[in-house]
């Protein structure tokens, strides 16, 4: 990335980052930036701390040292007011699609919008079937989750994530557990998001289809640290012996 871009185009910044729970190091020394618009992708084993760094970035987690700032923020300090705030500009889709089983899904999706806003119901409504129609599970409005299949309830994951219009969605593992046909309509729409919208993307990938197609960058999230950061194609091309060893004959 070019050294001279104004600061303020870093949307997200760790530096130097640790975080342990008890005795088990995750994140030792992680450095990231994610800059306005692009969507940066984290590849990396199981359990290295993906998900954990992807709650660094909404203050569901506080680092133990080092400096994590989204949006100029420092998230250590910030208050309880101002993190409402920065998240109803942050989109969060769940590893699992995390949605309340006694609610529709079109309540589901609602809830940020009933959380952070004054709309009317009619508005509302309108809004969360705009973005189910935008996630292609229209009819899903009046189920609950336990009527929906798994492919559909990340999807409306995701159309609740899009609710508020965000900035910066962070998407941890948004096509795991999906077919293939559905995964590269998701991996599009993000992609879309991204070009149309300008929104800034973070995103958890086991899937190579997805870090080619949505990924500006990626790294590889390994022993606490991001390395090999680098475009799709020098990434999957690269002659690092760790990274042939983790992408493997990976060919999705
Ligand atoms: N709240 C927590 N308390 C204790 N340990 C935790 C907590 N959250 C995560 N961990 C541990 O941190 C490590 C990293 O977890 P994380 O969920 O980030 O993995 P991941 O890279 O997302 O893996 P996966 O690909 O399986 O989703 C794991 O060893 C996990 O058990
Ligand atoms: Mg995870």
């Amino acid at each position: 990335m070019d050294a001279t871009k104004p600061s303020d185009d870093v949307i997200i910044r760790f530096r130097d980052v640790h975080k342990a729970f008890g005795e088990r190091k995750v994140l030792a020394g992680l450095d990231l930036e994610v800059h306005r618009g692009e969507t940066f992708c984290i590849m990396g084993p199981s359990g290295c701390g993906k998900s954990v760094t992807l709650r660094h970035v909404i203050g569901l987690l506080k680092q133990d040292a080092g400096l994590v700032e989204v949006e100029g923020n420092d998230m250590s300090k910030i208050s309880r007011k101002e993190l409402r705030e920065m998240r109803s500009r942050m989109g969060y889709v769940f590893q699992e699609a995390a949605l309340l089983n006694w609610l529709t899904a079109g309540a589901n999706v609602a809830l940020p919008l009933r959380e952070t806003t004054s709309l009317s119901e009619a508005e509302i409504e309108l809004k969360v079937r705009e973005k189910l129609e935008l996630v292609r599970v229209p009819d899903a409005y009046e189920k609950l989750p336990s009527e929906l299949s798994g492919g559909m309830k990340k999807r409306v994951g995701l159309a609740r994530a899009l609710i508020t219009d965000p900035e910066l969605i962070l998407y941890d593992e948004p096509t795991a557990g999906l077919d293939p046909e559905i995964s590269s309509s998701i991996n599009h729409l993000i992609r879309e998001l991204a070009d149309r919208l300008h929104v800034t993307g973070l995103v958890v990938t086991h899937h190579i289809g997805c870090i080619k197609t949505v990924g500006d960058r990626v790294g590889l999230l390994d022993g606490g640290v991001l390395k090999y950061i680098s475009t799709p194609a020098e990434f999957l091309t690269s002659e690092e012996p760790r990274l042939i060893q983790f992408l493997g004959d990976r060919l999705d």
